[in-house]
C-alpha cells in the first residue's frame, strides 16, 4: 500500500492546561479527500495548524509525505487556505495572486489566472481593485484561486466554502472534482454536513480531542441508522 500523505499518531495539543486534541490517530491515503467536521471548538483547526507546524504539538507525531511535519520540504507539497482568510489590504487582488505565486516559484500567467476566475465565479475586474473592496465571499473566492493556481498534492482547506453563495459553491465543489480526478488528496473541515458528504470519500468526526467516527460520510447515517446527515452527526457525539 502507498504510504499516507499524512499521518497523525497519538496527537495531542494543550492549549495552557486545556488538553484540545487528547490522542488523534489518522492517516490520510493517496488521492483521498477527507472531511474533517465537529462542533465549534472541537479542535479542527488545531489539528490543521498543528499538521502544518504552526503550533508545536505536546505529544504523537505527525508525518506529511514520509518526513516529519516540521520539514519544510514536506509542508512545499501543501497548499493551505486558512479558516480567516485575509490578504493585505492594500494589494490588489492580481498583485495577490502574483505575490503568492512567486512565493511558491512559479509564473503569473494572465489567462490561468483569468481562468481560475472564471472557474470560481469571480469578476476578473476584482483582479485590478485592492482587496479591501472586496466582499467577504469575493475574498474568499481570491483565496481559493491562490490555493488551486498553486496546483499541490495536498490540499488543505479550513472551511473553504465559508461566505460562499449557492453558485459559488457548485464551482468549488467542480474544481475539487477536477483535482480529484488528478489524483490530488483534500483534508478539509466544514460544517456543511451536506458538502461533506458530496465531496469526502472519508469523513472524521472530532469530538472531546479524539476522532469519534472514521468512515464514508454515508456508514455515519447507517451506523445511527438515521437518513439525515444531520441527526447521525448528533448522534454520534452524543454516543459517549
Ligand atoms: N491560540 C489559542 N489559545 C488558546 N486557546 C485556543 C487557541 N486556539 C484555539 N483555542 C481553543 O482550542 C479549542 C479548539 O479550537 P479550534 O479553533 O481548533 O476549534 P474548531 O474545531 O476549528 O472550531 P470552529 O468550528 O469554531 O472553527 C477551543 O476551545 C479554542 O478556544
Ligand atoms: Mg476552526
Amino acid at each position: 500500500m502507498a504510504a499516507p500523505v499524512a499521518r497523525f499518531e497519538r496527537v495531542a495539543k494543550r492549549y495552557g492546561a486545556a488538553p484540545v486534541l487528547r490522542a488523534v490517530d489518522l492517516a490520510l491515503g493517496r488521492g483521498e479527500f477527507l472531511g474533517l467536521a465537529g462542533v465549534n471548538g472541537a479542535g479542527k483547526t488545531t489539528l490543521i495548524k498543528c499538521m502544518l507546524d504552526f503550533c508545536a504539538i505536546d505529544g504523537g507525531r505527525i508525518e506529511l509525505f514520509g518526513l516529519p511535519h516540521t520539514a519544510a520540504r514536506a509542508r512545499a507539497r501543501v497548499s493551505y487556505l486558512p479558516e480567516r482568510f485575509v490578504p493585505p489590504y492594500y494589494l490588489t487582488g492580481r498583485d495577490f495572486l502574483r505575490l503568492m505565486l512567486a512565493l511558491q516559484e512559479r509564473a503569473y500567467a494572465e489567462t490561468e489566472v483569468q481562468a481560475m476566475l472564471a472557474a470560481l465565479d469571480l469578476d476578473p475586474a476584482a483582479l485590478a481593485k485592492p482587496v479591501r473592496a472586496y466582499s467577504k465571499g469575493m475574498t474568499q473566492k481570491l483565496g481559493l484561486a491562490a490555493c488551486f493556481l498553486g496546483e499541490r498534492e495536498l490540499y488543505v482547506l479550513d472551511e473553504p466554502m465559508s461566505g460562499l453563495d449557492p453558485q459559488a459553491r457548485a464551482c468549488v465543489k467542480a474544481l475539487l472534482a477536477r483535482l480529484k480526478a488528478q489524483g490530488a488528496t483534500l483534508f478539509f473541515t466544514s460544517h456543511a454536513l451536506a458538502d461533506v458528504e458530496e465531496i469526502c470519500d472519508r469523513m472524521v468526526v472530532l469530538h472531546q480531542g479524539v476522532p469519534y467516527f472514521s468512515g464514508p460520510p454515508r456508514a455515519l447515517c447507517d451506523h445511527y441508522g438515521e437518513t439525515s446527515m444531520e441527526r447521525a452527526f448528533l448522534r454520534c457525539i452524543a454516543a459517549r
